[in-house]
């Protein structure tokens, strides 16, 4: 949707909560800066994106995203590179994942300007609060619901677009151990799992406690048919090595099509690994664990970057992942951040400059 640009109104707050942070010791996603950008679809259009201090927000009880859970987010991350110049990675993309999920929950699509300039007027403001300490960065998160009301189950005619920034530091804390489901189901054909529908993640938090309770950090997807083909992680796509091949399973309408994996797709490729997109058998999986041919397995997304797993369970059974000195998750995610964090050349043209 074309849209002429307009310069971002900005409302100050007058107060900063940024010294109560410790930049060093950063969780994932728990602490908010002090402003966040808004804007309204109303009567068939959004409204120019506005800048106001970080608040609540008041909606009326019959808003649709209480009943009918139309709701999507996007995730992103700012770097600020030591002469305190700020990045974000591919963030056009995300605009267009955003409208994909925006048109599966029959959410109207934002313009990319809005989206684009909201964001970095908003990043601009707020750079202040973009963490240097190694590993971390300043969590962007953009969602979009279903302000308007009415119980009738049918699209809401109001919507609410917001992007609020957490410093952050790593989403996982220690080794992940993953479980591969073989009961629940994330996704089915014709589904929503390629949109970053909120529903996507409430259906998984139970299996994820099921898993947890095991000991497990994160649920490894399986086919929703028979649960045979491994497809993604809860938060993260999926890498799985064997002897020197990087596999990972093709995009569908069940799995998110990562910005990082086909960023690792690419990096991988242009280092010279041999990589295949193909549908992977859990079967072949274990037995590549069992005749030592399984030598990496690693969850990819902008929250975890690169996580390197280190053990896997099925069917009672634990399958530890050897320790190796040089392994691709360690290389690619070097290569990956140092694009993020302005330390390389960026031959791919992946860092988008805020300021
Ligand atoms: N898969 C799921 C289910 C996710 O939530 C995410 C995180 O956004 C990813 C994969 C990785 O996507 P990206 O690399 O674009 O962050
Ligand atoms: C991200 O990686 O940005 C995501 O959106 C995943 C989320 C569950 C933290």
């Amino acid at each position: 949707m074309e849209v002429q640009s307009k310069h971002i109104a900005i409302e100050k707050s007058t107060t900063t909560k940024i010294h109560e942070v410790d930049f060093n010791n950063l969780s994932f996603g728990s602490v908010y800066t002090d402003h966040m950008l808004v804007s309204d679809y109303k009567n068939g259009t959004w409204s120019v994106p506005k800048i106001i201090p970080y608040q609540p927000i008041a909606l009326d009880p019959a808003s649709k995203i209480f009943h009918y859970g139309q709701s999507i987010f996007e995730g992103m991350k700012a770097y600020k590179d030591p002469e305190g110049q700020v990045w974000l990675f591919r963030p056009k993309d995300n605009h267009a994942r955003l409208n994909k999920s925006a048109e599966r929950m029959a959410i109207p699509e934002l313009p990319q300007e809005y989206f684009m300039e909201g964001l970095t007027t908003l990043l601009e403001l707020e750079k202040d609060w973009i963490p240097q300490s190694p590993g971390s960065s300043l969590y962007v998160r953009p969602f979009m619901f279903a302000s308007g009301t009415g119980l009738h189950a049918s699209p809401a005619d109001e919507y609410k677009f917001l992007i609020a920034l957490a410093p952050s530091g790593a989403y996982f804390s220690g080794k992940v151990k993953v479980l591969i489901e073989e009961t629940y189901a994330r996704a089915a054909n014709g589904g929503v799992g390629y949109a970053k529908a909120g529903g996507n993640y409430a259906a998984q938090f139970y299996p994820t406690k099921l898993a947890t309770d095991q000991g497990y950090q994160q649920v490894i997807w399986t086919d929703d048919h028979n649960h045979e083909y491994i497809e993604e992680a809860g938060a993260m796509n999926i890498f799985i090595r064997i002897n020197d091949t990087l596999l990972t399973a093709p995009t569908s309408d069940r799995i998110l099509d990562g910005i990082t994996r086909k960023s690792i797709l690419e990096l991988a490729e242009d280092m010279g690994i041999e990589t295949e997109v193909r549908k992977i058998k859990v079967s072949e999986v274990v037995e590549a664990a069992e005749n030592g041919a399984l030598k990496e397995m690693f969850g990819a997304g902008t929250a975890a970057v690169i996580s390197p797993i280190s053990a896997f369970g099925y069917k009672g059974e634990e399958y530890v992942l050897p320790e190796l000195e040089h392994s691709y998750a360690s290389t690619l995610k070097t290569k990956i951040t140092d694009i993020q964090y302005n330390r390389a050349e960026d031959k791919f043209g992946w860092r988008y400059r805020v300021c």
